[in-house]
């Protein structure tokens, strides 16, 4: 990114100091410089006002360095393409004794101390117990994309590098890296990755995505009032609760295609927290990294703490395009390089046909059947391992079951590739069975305080990853078995949540360091296996969707977002899943009628429903009737010819689910030509029709040419202009209840 620099008279390149020496000569630069166009560099710092100005897609994000030397948030929104306009940051008045000017100053990085009483993004416990931390600027660096803002505590004891990074797609990050810069043990009890700040208004909203195991990532939208609203993890992973992703509309309401969003999502697979705070000011304040909730971290001097990633953007186009902004930054920044240029394939998982009761024969017959169908890549699930023929046993001991696997999974391994499919296995690779050998040999591995109770939940304890002993377990076993067989992709799942998170072995001071730890371990893992098994690919599971965020992202291909594969009930999960990820990552199953939910909708509308993401199929093939193995084999092809379209494509979600008789959601291809529309009726009232659904996305002046992938419409067949399409809309033809249509919409040559 070093090409974009552009020599600009009042940007500074490389360290400079908190010296405001230049001022007078910027001041002098600045009336004199009247750059009318936008300036293709991404940072620039204006050394007279002390202020940076990042700048990226749609907006402008703009901080500086107030009269008292605190970092301080100056604008988030819409691009300002005149940096003079900047001036010097200027801490805001108090609001009598309890509101000093501290309190009511948008400070970027504020440490908990003096008179602040909002949240902090930093808050320790310094060497003689000291309990304050002011920050104040020291220097700077910019190095093409990346800006580094150093805040020393003004006793000195902790230095705080700010680290932002503009991304050309239309986003930034935000991270800290808090050093230990005294000659004392420092703890570091809040450590947050930064804040996302909006000048005083009424009427904001915030969106986010919350649930529980079987409906994760359904989409609220509410009034922020003042107050703190938390949404957040305390459970070591993401959580199938709470997604760390958010948007903020307002003061007027955005709509899906129109009005100003901001919106962020954080990096990072353990407990997280997201505080959206609006003060007695009303300033909006969004601050997040990790959760403070026992956290604990000493830092011995000269340690570091690095914070996750706070990604974010801006669009003044809705919440449609903040959504379009991530999935292409997704696409280009955060999925893992080695495969983000590859279709994912269509995957058959046998979970939910045959639970534990895997075999050699059972899981070959199934093979054979989802080979015929057009399945590209067989994963066998749980139940191949140890003594696993239930959730009792055999977590821990990652060697093919004797019984169900004679000769190990050579065979059965052989028989998926000779049917022209590649193969793929599922783990637990951070969890134990008490009855296990591994439990047996080791029952200090686990999370644990002594004398006290090891709750189990799914009949599991979780391994300390914290431990490089365990550490090293995990990766050889994994190693070992991606050495040994020819395994292309692991479903690597994570079924409970961390209890009595103890480590008796470690000082007590650094026990509580296990909510960092064992992330950043379970990352480890996963980079040194990628290293060494360059084409490994990898899916994110936890008790469906309980780990699905950036950060896990960016090792691995796709997720699988939720345990119901209720086809109608997916419509939802997916509608919430799509505001922060990209459907390339959205694994989804067709599976068997009826559902959890005792529904029995057609197999064209649960094909139609996963088709929407990452295509997989999750039914019992050995009991499926002729017809549908024939619809499964359109489906499927016409998948294929569709995938990129819905994995590389632009999302739009024309009609969201629950809010009228019809879901509907159109794919854009990124060179125009192809337009996916898929739509669904719940259930039909008796003389209405449903309503023609407006295109979006496509070329008002081009001919298209609409095909039925499955269903009718009520148009005629034949060529039809983009702006027809887009004013007019196209009806299709749905009757009854939980019926489903999807159209191809492809350009004609004229
Ligand atoms: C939970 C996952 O979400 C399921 O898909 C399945 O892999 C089971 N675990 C296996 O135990």
């Amino acid at each position: 990114m070093l090409s974009h620099l552009r020599a600009m008279p009042f940007m500074r390149s490389g360290r400079v100091s908190a010296s405001p020496s230049h001022t007078a000569i910027g001041l002098v630069m600045l009336a004199a410089l009247a750059v009318p166009a936008r300036s293709e560099t991404p940072i620039r710092y204006v050394g007279s006002a002390r202020v940076w100005i990042l700048s990226s897609g749609e907006f402008s994000y703009v901080l500086g360095v107030n009269e008292r030397g605190e970092l301080q948030s100056i604008y988030w929104g819409q691009h300002i393409w005149r940096d003079q306009d900047w001036t010097a940051a200027k801490s805001h008045p108090q609001w009598d004794g309890v509101d000093p000017s501290t309190n009511t100053t948008p400070e970027e990085y504020p440490g908990w101390g003096g008179l602040r009483f909002f949240e902090p993004c930093l808050k320790a416990t310094l060497g003689g117990g000291v309990r304050d931390v002011v920050l104040k600027y020291a220097s700077h660096e910019i190095h093409g994309d990346e800006l580094v803002v150093t805040m020393k505590d003004i006793g000195g004891g902790l230095t705080v590098d700010l680290r932002y990074r503009v991304y050309p797609e239309g986003i930034i990050s935000k991270h800290s890296v808090i050093r230990n810069s005294s000659s004392a043990v420092a703890t570091i009890e809040s450590a947050q990755s930064g804040a996302w700040l909006l000048p005083a208004a009424d009427g904001y909203h915030l969106s986010y995505l919350s649930g529980r195991w079987g409906e994760e990532t359904l989409y609220t939208r509410e009034e922020i009032h003042r107050g703190s609203k938390v949404i957040e993890s305390r459970r070591g992973s993401t959580s199938n609760q709470f997604n760390p992703w958010f948007a903020i509309d307002g003061p007027e309401p955005a709509s899906e295609e129109n009005g100003a969003v901001w919106f962020g999502a954080l990096g990072w697979s353990g407990s997280w927290k997201i505080v959206v705070e609006q003060t007695p000011h009303r300033d909006l304040r969004i601050t997040g990294g990790y959760n403070d909730f026992d956290f604990y971290y000493p830092l011995r001097p000269g340690e570091s703490l690095t914070t996750p990633p706070f990604y974010a953007g801006f669009t003044s186009h809705g919440f449609g395009e903040a959504s379009r902004l991530l999935h292409r930054f997704e696409l280009a920044r955060i999925l893992p390089r080695s495969s983000a240029a590859h279709p994912r394939p269509v995957l058959y998982n046998s979970w939910e046909a045959t639970g534990f009761a895997v075999d050699e024969p059972g899981q070959s017959a199934l093979a054979e059947k989802a080979a015929q169908i057009g399945v590209e890549r067989f994963v066998m699930d749980d139940g191949w391992f140890g003594a696993r023929d239930s959730s009792r046993a055999g977590l821990g001991d990652w060697t093919p079951n004797p019984k169900k696997f004679p000769n190990g999974l050579k065979p059965l391994i052989d028989n998926v590739k000779r049917l022209g499919m590649d193969f793929g296995l599922w783990v637990e690779p951070e969890m134990v069975n008490p009855d296990s050998a591994l439990y047996r040999a080791h029952p200090d591995w686990v999370l644990n305080f002594p004398g006290r109770p090891r709750s189990e939940a799914r009949n599991q304890l979780v391994l300390n990853l914290s431990r490089d002993d365990v550490k090293e377990y995990v990766f050889a076993a994994l190693d070992r078995l991606v050495s040994e067989n020819a395994i292309a992709f692991l479903k690597w799942d994570l079924n409970r949540n961390f209890s009595e998170p103890g480590w008796p072995e470690a000082p007590t001071a650094e026990q509580r360091t296990i909510w960092v730890r064992h992330v950043n371990n379970y990352y480890e893992v996963i980079d040194r296996l990628r290293a060494k098994h360059p084409k490994l690919e990898i899916e994110s599971c936890a008790s469906g969707g309980g780990r699905v965020d950036l950060g896990v992202l960016t090792r691995t291909e796709e997720v699988w977002p939720s345990d119901n594969t209720d086809a109608f009930d997916r419509l939802s999960i997916q509608y919430g899943y799509s505001h922060a990820y990209t459907p390339k990552t959205m694994m989804a199953w067709v599976t068997d009628v009826p559902s959890m939910d005792g529904r029995s909708e057609s197999l064209q509308y649960r094909f139609l429903v996963a088709m929407m993401g990452s295509l997989g199929i999750g039914s019992n093939l050995t009991k499926w009737s002729p017809d549908e193995f024939r619809i499964a084999s359109k489906m499927i092809a016409a998948y294929k010819n569709i995938r990129s379209t819905v994995q590389e494509g632009a999302l739009y979600r024309l009609l969201a689910p629950g809010k009228g008789p019809l879901t509907a959601s159109q794919y854009v291809a990124p060179d125009g030509n192809q337009a996916v529309l898929f739509a669904f009726l719940h259930a039909q009232q008796y003389g209405r029709l449903a309503p023609a659904i407006r295109l979006r996305g496509l070329d008002e002046h081009a001919l298209y040419r609409v095909q039925a992938i499955e269903g009718r419409l009520r148009e005629e067949s034949g060529a039809i202009s983009g702006a027809y399409l887009m004013n007019r809309g196209l009806t299709p033809m749905l009757r009854g209840e939980f019926d489903a249509a999807a159209f191809l919409i492809e350009r004609v040559n004229q």
